[in-house]
């Protein structure tokens, strides 16, 4: 058993790669740890450890006891199931000042401190406390909000002395399987080498994990498909069913290109006051590139400003919303069309705007067609919005692009000039982008 380690209060045995994220815990460095990791990796199982090693320091440390110290999932439902009965085993009946209460799913220490499970459906209701230490569990199913508007409000005013120095601040580990790009994949990142300063983020997959044998993983690659079994065993961050650009890739669709002096532009643009908001494309043979991105405009007029100042010599196309042609920004006395024509651009657009569905079409079949070629680029550095939403908007309950998440203005300029010169349906001869200048 030499390949264990040991924590030193000798409850359980962690095994080398839980042993890693354990000894980053309490670094100044690592006050946010994310552990993504494949399923079974023994995750959970490192939270009764991470639990007990926080009990223990509340004591030694002199936290006050308003800080308390919570195990939290994504429902209290799944919470309690998943946890209560393991965090009893952790922290022993000798720590404990009376009967834990099983009702609240909370055990009060000796030390006074309290420890607790708790659920993020409501998360509202879990305002008062500061928090000494936080596990979330199953992190990427979390809400972000509970997140962002509870939970890290909470860790903010927590105060202890660690060998004579002031601390400040309660310490997170979010534990957890990937679930597409979202919230889980930012704050992966954020702990990545060169990223946050008190970041620091894990990836393990489940064989690294040392509790299933390798058989059980050949089952699985048998019965699942690559992207699941990639994303549940393998910890890979993979773009999550029911993406609506599910062709793009940020690899496979990564663009190097940038703006040159001759190019002519093809500009995508978004309507929407205060969030007006365009995708920047140049051609390269057959190939489009999205090589530059304008994210909240005030307005039509600000984003006319905007390129004009960022792009003075350049052969500008804009093909903007068609609903711009009736359409007036604040104070203006003419359409958001006619502004752009004025403003001595060309304006390309039909009468009406394709069917969304066609448009989605257009785009995802320049991502990636049944031949595997990739015919649209994105250059992920100088458009880190669109590449964001490209990646995460998701279809809504009605089978709708969603509009709730603020994914939608990017990725709808982004497609208006997809859909207008490769549109789906039309004959080959109309995929041919209209010659400025002649
Ligand atoms: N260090 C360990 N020592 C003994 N058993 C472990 C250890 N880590 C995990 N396990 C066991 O492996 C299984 C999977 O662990 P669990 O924490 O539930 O995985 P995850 O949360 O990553 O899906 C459980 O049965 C757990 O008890
Ligand atoms: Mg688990």
């Amino acid at each position: 058993m030499s390949q264990f380690f040991n924590p030193p209060d000798g409850a359980v045995q962690l095994t080398p790669k839980q042993a890693n994220i354990y000894l980053w815990g309490w670094q100044k460095e690592a006050r946010f740890r994310d552990a993504v990791c494949g399923r079974r990796f023994g995750k959970t199982f490192l939270a009764k450890a991470e639990m007990r090693r926080a009990a223990r320091l509340a004591a030694k440390w002199n936290v006050s006891v308003e800080d308390e110290i919570w195990y939290a999932a994504p429902t209290f439902k799944q919470a309690k199931r998943v946890f209560w009965k393991r965090l009893k085993q952790a922290i022993p009946a000798s720590w404990r000042a009376g009967k834990p209460n099983e009702t609240e799913c909370s055990i009060t220490l000796k030390s006074g401190h309290v420890i607790r499970v708790v659920g993020l459906d409501n998360y509202d209701d879990l305002r008062g406390s500061g928090l000494f230490f936080l596990i979330i569990d199953e992190w990427a199913d979390c809400k972000w909000a509970a997140w962002e508007e509870v939970l890290r409000p909470m860790l903010s005013t927590c105060k202890y002395i660690v060998n004579g120095e002031q601390r400040v601040g309660g310490h997170v580990l979010r534990i957890g399987t990937p679930k597409g790009f979202n919230h889980c994949y930012d704050t992966f990142m954020d702990g990545q080498p060169g990223h946050e300063p008190d970041c620091r983020s894990f990836s393990y997959t489940s064989l690294q994990g040392g509790n299933i044998p390798e058989s059980e993983i050949i089952v699985a690659k048998r019965k699942m498909d690559p992207k699941t079994f990639s994303q549940e065993y393998e910890a890979s961050f993979e773009s999550y069913q029911g993406v609506i650009y599910y062709c793009f890739n940020r690899i496979l669709n990564s663009s190097s290109e940038v703006v040159k002096d001759n190019d002519t532009l093809h500009i995508g643009m978004d309507f929407n006051v205060t969030k007006m908001s365009a995708v920047v494309y140049v051609r390269r043979g057959e190939t489009m590139h999205a090589v530059d991105e304008f994210v909240n405009l005030f307005d039509t007029p600000a984003m006319i400003e905007a390129i004009k100042e960022k792009f003075p010599d350049h052969e500008v196309g804009i093909y903007p919303d068609a609903s711009g042609e009736n359409r007036k920004s604040s104070n203006a006395s003419e359409t958001d069309l006619a502004l752009l024509r004025k403003a001595g651009f060309r304006v390309y657009v039909n009468s009406r705007n394709p069917a969304v569905k066609d448009r989605i079409n257009s785009m995802n079949g320049m991502l990636c067609n049944t031949l595997s070629e990739r015919r649209l680029f994105v250059n992920a550095i100088k458009c880190p919005h669109f590449t964001k939403c490209q990646e995460r908007q998701i279809y809504d309950d009605h089978g709708q692009p969603d509009k709730k998440s603020g994914f939608d203005h990017m990725n709808d300029a982004g497609t208006y000039p997809i859909a207008y010169l490769f549109p789906i349906n039309e004959q080959i001869k109309s995929i041919d982008i209209p010659m400025f200048g002649f």
